[in-house]
């Protein structure tokens, strides 16, 4: 497994993090998260940016943050869950080593749940869930050269599925 740049994709709270946090490690590269990146360069969290400025705004910093890191970073990088709703974005991870992490309904309730800091779920989890993924799965699929499950794995375990995937 020698890809200079490993991108993570798939919902929230799937674990991209985690995972790749453990990923960077176990290969001696550094993590990325787009997600941290938009919140340095608004100075403020995410929930804050949709509220004050849109969902919109959001995902037009969200687009330069994920452009800007797969051009500059090697190692591992997370992309924000719903970062591969943008047709340049998608374009641009074309030939990369992009692994898609997945995970059920119930899972993804009982790990989000009533996260507030997830503006997207933050009125009826399960329903936005559903509607999300309905919506994306199709482009978490198509920008994938793998797709890991992250039902009932630990997060190393998740960690050493990706490697074997790779
Ligand atoms: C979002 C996912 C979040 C964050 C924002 C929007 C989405 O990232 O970018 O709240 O549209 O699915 P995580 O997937 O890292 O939680």
């Amino acid at each position: 497994m020698s890809a200079p740049l490993i991108v993570l994709v798939g919902p929230m709270g799937v674990g991209k993090s985690t995972v790749g946090e453990l990923l960077a490690a176990r290969l001696g590269t550094s993590y990325r998260d787009t997600d941290a990146d938009v919140v340095a360069t608004a100075g403020k969290p995410i929930a804050e940016i949709f509220y004050d400025e849109g969902e919109d705004r959001f995902r037009e910093l969200e687009r330069r943050a994920v452009h800007d890191a797969v051009a500059e970073h090697t190692g591992v990088l997370s992309l924000g869950g719903g970062a591969v709703l943008d047709e340049t974005t998608r374009a641009l991870l074309a030939g990369q080593a992009v692994v898609y992490l997945s995970m059920d309904v119930d899972e993804a309730v009982k790990r989000v749940g009533l996260n507030t800091a997830r503006p997207l779920l933050a009125v009826n989890p399960r329903r936005q869930w559903r509607e999300l993924m309905e919506a994306r799965r199709h482009l978490y699929t198509d920008v994938a050269r793998v797709v890991v499950a992250t039902d009932e794995r630990t997060p190393e375990e998740v960690a050493q599925a990706v490697l074997d995937a790779l």
